[in-house]
């Protein structure tokens, strides 16, 4: 593989998709935790320290009263693998599960899911390392393209699937219809869920 440019290009597409799959974490959460602070500390209102029960974990955290849970998860909490796309309810990029029900994160004021179980793309891999069935299912179909509606649509899948484990693939279409992709991949997209879905049945 070493001579070969073209394998050396699949690899590595491979191996950022895996990374992005894993923890969404394509750049340093460092730099968004500084902007963070930068900019929330430009606005003069008072936050307040609470606690969230993220991916299993009771995180305290300083939140202001009108600061959604996509802006807390990534620039407070450093979870990147929750996306902001259009930050107004219509792309689905942010969806992350509470109480195993997927929300949109950008629509959720962070102090009112005190209390609720809130999952990331980061809390879907086991202990081990071992990925989420969805998540393997879209390494072995390669079903996104730059993949940044990809956690959303993981996401979604997964709180879907706790509904229905066995759709037909119209069901599954209809159950991620919240979710859009901007490179139009959703017929791969769909058969990787699929695939999630089949692998969620086999345990
Ligand atoms: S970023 Fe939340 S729905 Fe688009
Ligand atoms: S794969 Fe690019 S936005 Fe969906």
């Amino acid at each position: 593989m070493a001579d070969n440019p073209e394998a050396k290009r699949v690899f590595s597409r491979r191996s950022v998709i895996k990374g992005v799959i894993a923890g969404g974490v394509a750049v340093s959460s460092t730099s968004y935790l500084f902007r963070a602070t930068t900019a929330l500390g430009q606005t003069g209102v008072a936050e307040r320290l609470i606690t969230l029960n993220v991916n299993g974990q009771q995180r305290r955290v300083d939140v202001m009263k009108q600061e959604t849970l996509a802006w807390t998860l990534r620039y407070k909490l450093g979870l990147t693998g929750t996306k902001l796309g259009c930050d107004r309810a219509e792309c689905g990029a942010c969806t992350v599960l509470i109480d195993d029900v997927p929300y949109y994160a950008c629509s959720m004021l962070s102090h009112t899911v005190r209390g609720r179980k809130v999952v990331t793309l980061e809390g879907l891999a086991g202990a081990d390392g071992t990925l989420h069935p969805v998540q393997q299912a879209i390494i072995d179909e390669q079903g996104f393209q730059c993949a940044f509606c990809m956690s959303g649509f993981i996401m979604s899948a997964v709180g879907f699937l706790k509904t229905n484990p066995n759709p037909s693939r119209s069901e599954l279409a209809q159950g991620l219809s919240g979710n859009l992709c901007r490179c139009q991949d959703y017929d791969k997209i769909l058969t990787s869920m699929m695939r999630g879905a089949e692998l969620m049945r086999r345990g």
